[in-house]
């Protein structure tokens, strides 16, 4: 859907669907006043009709409402007027949209940006319109043989604004959302295509398509042998069971073209493109899901599309480990130890711990950009959906600025992370008799073991960690990739770059 911006009187404006807002109890916003006063109180009669009762979300359809240039009228309920908050707003927006897509109308002119949403401006809410529009038309199709047909006419929005000042941050808005979704869809469209198809060479040229596209991208993809010479012995054991080769994955985003050499923040992303669990193979309900575990590293490439789309004045590298864990005859197994690239060793005791075995690799030749900030994005642990659900992604690290940074960028994108604590009294689950580390530390605080195993590869490095295996796709009727958490990640580098001028 196509997203521009609108200024004038909204009752007076030839659309098709003319979207406004009514709070529970009644009152109506600004433009409902002028657009219920020009058609001699349609609004209010169908307030005191009791059909709308201004819930957040509900809705109500006018055809054709006399004193008004519209084709329909879509009222939308927005809740207590008081009661207006993120959740609240992205719930409206959503419901007004889903709404006018089962209608037959080709464009609308959405009056929802008067809303007071906890001192947003202009450009937030237009930016969250442009989002949800996108999600709304995201489909699936690769690789089904008939395409759907019967898709929503509903292909263009205007966005109404009261003046000039408010169009100039719609616009904003506007441009950040769009990026923001083609970086989600990019993401969507990876994690959702399946195993075989998804490998981590095609992961790699998918990458390279990228870097082709987006000048400011440079892609350089690294080979087993390549790894292989770079000491990458944990990462490489985790791809020796497997037929298909493990790929490095570099993409360098240059934005800043000052002579000044600006360290760049390095988004680390799993690229695990099918988790079998290795010879701790996983049982097999649900295993199909595992294809969903490259989702970090999809995250990873999403982001850096939003941010070249944008066009941000910033440095950013994102390094994806890409492999497949699979049981064979060359398996790595219970008990075997592997020396990483950084010289520790480490005894593997559950093969299905695999993501922090290339993360520490990964992590470790990302140091050679000298990063400011390093950020690593990982379907890490099932314990995490246990904490945390799929409503936030589990964020761990060593730097509370980065993490309140992180916070606050979910925050305001929708996107929520919440923190759990990296205490060295759980990294001492990692003990081993036999190496300098396990790879697993028991069952208990899972997820924060699994950032601690990744807390030894960060020594003097910001870093911080998400865990996003709650968060990444959706399970049940909704199945699919939710392209989370490019939003909080492009909304973290947003504010850096804001903060910076
Ligand atoms: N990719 C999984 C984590 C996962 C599981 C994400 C379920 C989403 C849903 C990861 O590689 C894994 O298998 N982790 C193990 C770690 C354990 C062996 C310490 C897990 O969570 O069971
Ligand atoms: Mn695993
Ligand atoms: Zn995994």
């Amino acid at each position: 859907m196509h997203v521009t911006v609108k200024t004038g009187q909204p009752e007076s404006t030839s659309t098709a669907c003319l979207i406004l807002g009514v709070f529970e109890g009644g009152k109506l916003t600004a433009t409902a006043q002028a657009v219920d006063k020009a058609s001699q109180g349609a609004i209010k009669a169908l307030l005191k009709s009791g059909d709308l009762k201004g819930k957040a979300g509900q809705s109500v359809m006018l055809h054709h409402p006399a004193g008004l240039a519209c084709d329909r009228l879509l009222v939308v309920g927005c809740g207590k007027e008081d009661a207006m908050d993120i959740t609240t707003y992205h719930k409206v927006v959503k419901a007004a949209l889903t709404a006018a897509r089962t209608t037959a109308a080709k464009e609308a002119l959405v009056c929802l940006g008067e809303l007071e949403v906890n001192g947003r401006d202009a450009a937030w809410k237009a930016r969250l319109c442009a989002e949800v529009a996108a999600q709304l038309g995201y489909r699936y199709d690769q690789t089904k043989s008939k395409k759907e047909t019967d898709l929503p006419p509903l292909a263009k929005l205007q966005w109404w604004v009261a003046d000039a000042t408010e169009a100039r941050l719609a616009k904003r808005g506007i441009a950040e959302g769009t990026a923001i979704a083609a970086g989600m869809t990019l993401t969507k469209d990876l994690g959702n295509l399946p195993g075989n198809i998804c490998t981590p060479t095609y992961l790699a040229e998918q990458a390279k398509a990228l870097g082709n596209h987006y000048k400011n991208i440079k892609v350089t993809v690294l080979d087993e042998k390549a790894m292989e010479k770079l000491g990458m012995g944990s990462l490489l054991s985790v791809s020796s069971g497997s037929r298909q080769p493990a790929r490095l994955i570099v993409a360098e985003y240059n934005g800043v073209t000052t002579a000044r050499k600006r360290k760049p923040v390095v988004l680390v992303g799993k690229g695990l493109t099918f988790d079998a669990g290795g010879i701790s193979i996983k049982p097999g309900a649900g295993m199909d899901e595992m294809k969903y575990d490259m989702c970090g590293g999809a995250a990873v490439l999403g982001t850096l599309k939003a941010i070249a789309e944008l066009e941000l004045p910033i440095n950013v590298v994102g390094v994806v480990p890409a492999s497949e864990n699979l049981p064979d005859g060359n398996a790595n197994k219970p008990g075997d130890i592997v020396t990483s690239m950084s010289g520790q060793t480490i005894e593997i005791l559950n093969t299905d711990a695999e993501g922090r075995l290339i993360l520490c690799d990964a992590i470790t030749y990302a140091k050679r950009f000298e990063p400011e900030i390093v950020i690593d994005v990982a379907t890490l642990t099932g314990a995490c959906v246990i904490a945390l659900g799929k409503h936030a992604s589990g964020l761990l690290g060593n730097d509370q600025d980065l993490i309140d940074a992180l916070l606050d960028a979910g925050r305001a994108s929708g996107d929520r992370a919440w923190q759990l604590p990296l205490w060295p009294e759980y990294d001492e689950q990692l003990k081993s008799p036999f190496a300098d580390m396990a790879n697993v530390g028991g069952r208990e605080a899972g997820t924060i073991t699994g950032a601690c195993f990744i807390g030894r590869y960060t020594k003097g490095l910001r870093w911080a960690h998400l865990d996003i295996a709650g968060t990444a796709w959706d399970t049940g009727a909704n199945k699919g990739a939710t392209g989370r958490p490019v939003p909080m990640l492009v909304q973290y580098l947003l504010n850096r770059v804001a903060a910076k001028k």
